[in-house]
């Protein structure tokens, strides 16, 4: 833990912001502060004078008046799930958390309009149930579902499983309610499908990731509820043939695809030694998997039967060496199961250097068998251990530690590890930033990649929004 004294001046500030919030808003322990100091991942172990908890979106406003006029950081902090420290305080102990979670109201749902007007602590999983308790769909899944909450999935643009039908948490949001850096509330909850007056406000924050404001609510669109699904999960000898069978299910019916991933052997492979449950459906693992699921609200829509046929055809043709239909709701979570906990099993294999990249789907094979190559020469033994969203080109090509390893080394290869597989990023015209976001880890990335008038212009509503520079300083822009 670093020895530098906690701001003075943000302590300072800390009997008006209990008048606002009250003692049941306010936690200062280090002890019980800590836990929101540290990152999921335990990159970062910040430090804090003190998490700020607001009842509601007047007393954030309140709490930012203040540390406005005192120059003093926030840390916006929803369920802490970033993969890349945006939620996470400095060491310096100079920055407030400002955590959303006691906003956790949804406030209405519309089942003619699909519409859901939400607040920023509700739990994303929290969301899918209220939405599929009203005849709907909120169609944004990702593995922190449970944890992660609406204001960050929301300021980080997440993206997740269903992305390849529905886009990203962007293209779900139809109206905001943020707070500015003066404390000024911009409501703009509308639930409107058109609206071109003036430039598009919510977009900006959308993405912002905490930099220029902080939702406090927000307006989705719903989608109509599934009537049937389809989940297979396909062994196949490498991405080529994953992408291949992808291409199949598209040209048959592009509309029904709700998820489409891409799994490696070796990353299977750890889940089933660490994760407890885990089970594959298969007599001997393969060298990869592509797990399909399909899903409509169409009446009789045969989606079990297409999936069949496509599946024998691509056997026939080789494309795919085995395949595992679901015939149950259990087996369902079973087949998701291996997907959903590649990011726990490789936390509990040691160190791991993440690279959140996207390509154009087209490109998505040679990027796995491109990088996967350039890292095992800088490091020998290094486990490649790539998975995710094929259907939109977003890979998570993550890197285990060699068996052994020092930890605390490898984590010191993250830089050099990340140099060359964005190497082979650029070269296939991808992004080294593709759901998780820049947060703490990658802002030094963007002058390289984002130089010019691009950043000018991110700098520049920055600087307007934000002139003080309280909301996550040092994060997103360099
Ligand atoms: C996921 O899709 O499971 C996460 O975004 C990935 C990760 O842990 O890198
Ligand atoms: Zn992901």
């Amino acid at each position: 833990m670093p020895d530098t004294p906690i701001s003075t001046a943000a302590v300072a500030l800390l009997p008006a912001i209990r008048e606002i919030v009250g003692e049941r808003g306010l936690i200062t322990d280090p002890a019980d502060t800590a836990p929101y100091a540290e990152d999921w991942r335990k990159l970062y172990r910040g430090r804090t004078p003190a998490v700020i908890r607001p009842a509601n979106t007047e007393e954030i406003s309140a709490v930012i008046r203040l540390c406005g006029q005192a120059k003093i950081p926030l840390v916006p902090q929803g369920g802490n799930t970033s993969m890349v420290g945006g939620a996470s305080p400095m060491e310096d102990g100079s920055e407030f958390i400002l955590a959303l979670s006691r906003l956790n109201r949804v406030r209405d749902i519309d089942s003619l309009d699909m519409t859901m007007t939400l607040e920023a602590g509700v739990t994303l999983k929290a969301a899918q149930n209220a939405a599929l308790e009203a005849g709907c769909m909120l169609p944004l899944s990702i593995s922190s579902e449970g944890t992660a909450q609406i204001g960050g999935v929301l300021a980080t643009n997440a993206g997740g499983n269903n992305t390849v039908r529905y886009g990203n948490a962007r293209d779900l949001v139809l109206g905001l309610e943020v707070v500015l850096a003066d404390g000024e509330i911009w409501n703009g909850l509308r639930r409107l499908r058109k609206d071109n007056t003036g430039y598009c406000l919510r977009q900006l924050f959308v993405g912002s990731e905490g930099t220029l404001g902080v939702i406090t609510a927000a307006v989705l669109k719903l989608a109509p509820r599934a009537r049937e699904t389809a989940v297979a999960l396909c062994a196949v000898a490498d991405a080529t043939a994953a992408l291949d069978l992808f291409g199949r299910f598209q040209a048959h019916d592009a509309a029904a695809i709700q998820a489409f991933e891409f799994l490696s052997g070796a990353g299977v492979d750890l889940v089933l030694r660490v994760i407890p449950g885990a089970v594959l459906p298969f007599a001997r693992p393969a060298p990869a998997y592509a797990l399909v699921e399909l899903a409509t609200s169409r009446p009789d829509a045969g989606l079990r039967a297409s999936l069949e046929k496509i599946l024998e055809a691509a056997l026939a043709d080789g494309v795919v060496t085995d395949a595992a239909i679901a015939e149950s709701e259990a087996q369902r979570g079973a087949i998701w199961k291996l997907r959903e906990e590649h990011s726990e099993a490789q936390k509990r294999a040691g160190a791991s250097v993440k690279n959140d990249i996207s390509v154009p789907v087209s490109k998505v094979a040679e990027l796995i068998r491109r990088a996967t190559v350039a890292c095992e020469k800088l490091i020998p033994g290094v486990r490649a251990m790539p998975f995710g969203h094929m259907g939109d080109g977003n890979i998570h090509f993550n890197l285990v530690q060699p068996e052994g390893a020092d930890p605390t080394w490898f984590l010191a290869q993250d830089h050099a590890l990340m140099e060359v597989v964005n190497a082979v990023v650029r070269d296939l015209d991808g992004s080294f930033s593709a759901e998780h976001g820049i947060g703490r880890l990658k802002p030094y990335l963007m002058v390289d990649w984002r130089g010019g008038a691009e950043l000018a212009v991110m700098q520049r509503i920055k600087q307007a929004l934000d002139p003080h520079g309280i909301f996550n300083p040092g994060r997103v822009l360099p």
